[in-house]
């Protein structure tokens, strides 16, 4: 199975902030045990690349990736722990090319057609729509895909157990980023059981539209 076919499967991406690696285990089994065994682990906190090392030791199969990765250097450090993906915010010419060079799976941000035609030029295929309520969500992901009838989707950013349902509808869409199943507030408190409910309501939910 390629990335994009985990992606596709899942439906859901949750985005994680760790602020401390410690809880990196408890959360990677809650999404595990939630049936949701897939993170975009953030590089918005110094814990990332270690969050990261740890879930990827413990739970090798998990589809583990990078976000928020700015720059080649981050990408490099995560890779170097065993992410299996990158995505970035926006777009960004070197971080792409780095990571086309060297066959990492790359989704960086876009919202306009001038972003997604810088992304063609790449040959990438699957692009992150961010953020994605405050670009048009559904609207402009259909507006878009209109003349780049190719590309797929990963709409985040206000996503969240209500609105997820009309984006999975859409077959552009390849998978929605959110972080509403892994509150930052959830996983500082220790709420993992609470977390664990979250993603199995995440999962119902991509069953129940897709499949
Ligand atoms: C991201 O990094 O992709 C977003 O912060 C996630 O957005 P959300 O918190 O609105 O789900």
């Amino acid at each position: 199975m390629t990335i994009n076919d985990e992606l596709r499967k899942y439906g859901v991406v949750p985005v994680v902030v760790l602020d401390d690696s410690k809880d990196a285990l408890p959360l990677a089994k809650a999404l595990v045990d939630g049936g949701l065994p897939c993170a975009e682990v953030t590089f918005r906190t110094s814990a990332a690349k270690e969050a990261i090392h740890l879930i990827v030791e413990e739970y090798p199969d998990m589809l583990v990736g990078a976000g928020t990765v700015l720059n080649i250097e981050q990408a490099k450090d995560a890779i170097n722990v065993g992410a299996k993906f990158i995505v970035s915010p926006g777009f960004d010419d070197d971080l792409v090319r780095y990571c086309k060079e060297n066959n990492i799976p790359v989704f960086p941000g876009v919202v306009t057609p001038t972003e997604v035609m810088k992304a063609l030029k790449y040959d990438l295929k699957v692009l992150k729509f961010f953020p994605a309520e405050n670009y048009g969500g559904l609207a402009t992901i259909k507006a878009l895909s209109a003349p780049f009838n190719n590309i797929q989707f990963m709409p985040t950013g206000g996503i969240n157990s209500k609105n997820i349902k009309d984006y999975l509808t859409n077959n552009k869409i390849i998978a929605c980023g959110g972080s509403w199943m892994v509150k930052k507030e959830l996983i500082n408190e220790g709420k993992f059981d609470v977390i664990e409910s979250l993603v199995k309501e995440a999962v119902s939910i991509v069953k129940e539209i897709r499949g």
